[in-house]
């Protein structure tokens, strides 16, 4: 199995639109900058599945061969899988709507109940290629298909994870609006556990990466406190749903007890100071065996 990190910050991206933090003023300095959480994974290397669909998605398949159209119209990507409903997960897909046939989209219901009510992203996207809802239900393998029902070579499981729900629903019945991925190549057996968004290691999360080849997890924010310190009125990462990297019981000292062979972070924000090269926390996460995940990073489980 292929696996690319086409994006990965989280919302926002590095630098954010409208960010002067030091992470965002150096990437702007630098033109080094990191896109919205999204990864591909391929088992043949030649038809592709989007995880998350993020607002930076015509940048990032511009950027990977792998991606590039086949002929005069036509697409290697073949389906996308969403773990939640956030507007930096989903938005993608109205980029993605002149396609010419519809692009199979695989959710939890949860999140399928999102895009077709508060989002109604699935009603707008009906006007043009539209998208083909296929459900995810959690604890329960399914093989990923093309839109005409041929096997992708890669099953996927996903599991609930705590997270709160998207601010757009944020009054929606309490329920689970953000699920990881088990993705397994069906050939090799070797399984990719994607987490981007997840406020715990719990047994949804230890489930799901245990005995994987690689773990891309949550790397949102390295302390509880960090929006705030940066200026913005906004709740604790813990109360957004987001496990710090940093302290006690955080990714640092939990990540690498799961049982992954690797680990990367992922979903970064524009504020996280493990983004500085050379800083303390950086060097906290690589001495604890973790990788800061790239833009443009590949893997070959
Ligand atoms: C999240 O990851 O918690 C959300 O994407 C945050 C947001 O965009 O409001
Ligand atoms: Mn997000
Ligand atoms: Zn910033």
């Amino acid at each position: 199995m292929r696996v690319i990190i086409l994006g990965s910050a989280a919302g926002g991206g590095v630098p954010q639109w409208n960010c002067g933090c030091e992470n965002c003023r150096d990437a702007r300095a630098h033109g080094a900058g990191r896109t919205q959480s999204s990864v591909a994974v391929s088992a043949d290397g030649e038809r592709w599945i989007l995880l998350n669909a993020s607002p930076d998605v015509g940048a990032q398949i511009a950027a990977r061969r792998a991606l590039w159209p086949r002929g005069a119209r036509g697409t290697p990507v073949q389906a996308v899988a969403l773990t939640d409903g956030e507007l930096d997960h989903t938005l993608g897909l109205a980029l993605l709507r002149e396609g010419t046939t519809p692009l199979p989209v695989y959710a939890p219901s949860s999140v399928a109940a999102l895009l077709g009510d508060q989002w109604p992203l699935l009603r707008v996207l009906g006007a043009y290629a539209g998208v083909e809802p296929r459900l995810l239900p959690e604890g329960q393998a399914v093989a990923l298909t093309d839109l005409a029902g041929a096997p992708l070579g890669i099953s996927c499981t996903a599991a609930a994870v705590a997270h709160q729900p998207p601010r757009y629903a944020a009054a929606a019945r309490a329920g689970s609006f953000a699920v990881g991925l088990r993705l397994v190549d069906e050939r090799s057996g070797r399984a990719l556990a994607y987490i981007p968004t997840a406020g715990a290691v719990d047994d949804a999360v230890r489930q799901i990466a245990a005995g994987s080849e690689l773990l891309l997890f949550d790397g949102t924010f390295w302390s509880d406190g960090e929006l705030r310190a940066a200026g913005v009125n906004a709740p604790t990462a813990r109360a957004m749903g987001h496990l710090p990297v940093g302290g006690p019981g955080g990714g640092v000292a939990l990540l690498p007890r799961l049982g992954a062979k690797r680990t990367a972070l992922v979903h970064i924000n524009n504020t996280n100071p493990i983004l500085r090269r050379g800083g303390p926390e950086r060097a906290e996460v690589e001495a604890a065996g973790l990788t800061v995940g790239e833009d443009g990073m590949e893997f070959e489980l």
